[in-house]
């Protein structure tokens, strides 16, 4: 079969990696892909944004499997149109996607349903956001209700920073029409986890659970990211806790969303905080976590195609997967400036030599082959991901093959799965 993986981050290059791995696939295209990708599937030139591009080539090229790695073409509706093109598809609708998609809906699904989160409230006006923060006097998050690349929660000691973060999503527009509505909410307190399922539209696989650190400096520090690291499994997602997200979180609403005809399909991530008074939903997202995927999928002993199979067919209830016992770890190298500007073109060392066994993997994210040199493409640009015995080990080998691999800038955080590894639980 021939496989078609949307998407071009560390994310994809693992996904690819994990289905390069499976027997009943016998060629895989990565639209837009990068450096790393390259090695295991053919890259096309379309970006992962493009639908109607992306139909017509796989239309073209008899694609028998479509996998949308990122948020953007799943909430504009790329299952929605393989789907209609008599393409198979992995993720889920776009009605399901808006999960994600518009925080305000994920809300009110949230509320119908009794599932802990922040209490919040909804704007569509700027003045009427003003007077109700005006009338608050804790810490609030406030959010762009549409799609901001992971940037659009700006979290708010004091009531005050609230209104200039009002002011800077609904009425400077930083987000653009993803700020037209927001969500205004209780700033909770608490480590956070991140926890992903396979789902069928009825049934619910929970993977293995993961912690993100989203920002970029060490101790948890500064703006946040897209993540600069991930380790899996976490020991604050404890059995109780599992089985609390599960009854109070995923059951109520892949349930909620199957009742209302837009059944959910593909991966559920929620984000959580853990907080004194139990796990609370930060967020939902509609797809695989990046970096979560990369430290998830290395744990991943069974074939990925046979639960994606699975996920499609509606018949999750028949397959067990097997998992690693040993923790894993994906360490980000980032461009130097990001997540602010930084420089693209620069050249890579040392990939080749970096990992020393097949308990490390360098996933690439940004980079982009220029004739037979590696260079950086993105913000992101590696996610060195390593397995051991303990998690220390994972980190000692992550880190050690970072350190074999320089480029101009390199930026990556040292402190990768501390809290795990004794730093405080907060
Ligand atoms: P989101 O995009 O909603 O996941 O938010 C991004 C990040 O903002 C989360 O990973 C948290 O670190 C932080 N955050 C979001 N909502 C809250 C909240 N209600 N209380 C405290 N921190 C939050
Ligand atoms: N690592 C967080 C995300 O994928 O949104």
């Amino acid at each position: 079969m021939k496989v078609l993986v949307i998407g071009g981050g560390g994310r994809e290059h693992a996904i690819i990696w994990k289905l390069s791995q499976s027997s009943a696939v016998k060629r895989i295209y990565c639209a837009p892909g990068n450096a790393g990708t390259a090695k295991l599937a053919e890259n096309v030139n379309i970006p992962a944004e493009d639908v109607t591009a992306l139909c017509k080539f796989a239309k073209q090229e008899k694609i028998g499997l479509a996998i949308v790695g990122p948020e953007d073409p799943l909430c504009s509706g790329a299952v929605d149109m393989f789907e209609a093109e008599g393409i198979r598809a992995f993720g889920p609708p776009k009605a399901a996607a808006a999960l994600e998609g518009d925080k305000a809906f994920a809300k009110l699904v949230m509320r119908q349903r009794a599932v802990p989160t922040a209490e919040s409230r909804t704007f569509t006006s700027y003045d009427d956001a003003r007077s109700y923060i005006a009338t608050r006097d804790a810490g609030l998050v406030v959010k762009a209700a549409g799609l901001a690349k992971g940037k659009g929660a700006i979290v708010c000691d004091e009531p005050s920073d609230a209104l200039l973060a009002v002011e800077r999503i609904m009425s400077k527009r930083e987000f653009g029409a993803a700020g037209d509505t927001v969500v205004v909410e209780e700033r909770l307190v608490g480590p956070e986890a991140s926890i992903l399922a396979f789902v069928d539209g009825r049934n619910i696989y929970i993977m293995e659970s993961a912690q993100d650190h989203k920002p970029i400096g060490e101790g948890d520090t500064g703006p946040n990211t897209g993540g600069m690291g991930a380790y899996s499994p976490t020991p604050v997602v404890t059995d109780e806790v599992l089985s609390l997200v599960e009854r109070q979180v995923f059951v109520p609403v892949v349930d909620a969303m199957q009742r209302e005809g837009t059944p959910y399909r593909g991966v559920l991530y929620v984000g959580l905080m853990l907080t004194h008074n139990g796990p609370k939903v930060l967020e939902f997202n509609c797809r695989f976590g990046d970096p979560e995927a990369q430290p998830i999928l290395f744990r991943l002993k069974s074939d990925l195609l046979e639960a994606i199979d699975a996920v499609i067919d509606g018949r999750l209830d028949k397959i067990t997967l097997r998992w690693d016992p040993r923790p894993s770890v994906c360490v980000v190298m980032a461009s130097g400036g990001y997540p602010g500007e930084y420089r693209k073109g620069i050249e890579i060392f040392g990939l080749d030599t970096a990992a020393t066994s097949d308990d490390v993997i360098v996933f690439h994210a940004g980079t982009k082959l220029v004739g037979d040199k590696v260079v950086t493409a993105g913000g992101r640009v590696l996610g060195i991901t390593a397995r051991g015995e303990t998690l220390a080990g994972a980190c000692t080998l992550a880190y050690a093959a970072v350190d074999r691999i320089q480029f101009d800038g390199a930026y990556c955080r040292r402190d990768i799965a501390y809290r795990a590894l004794g730093g405080t639980l907060a």
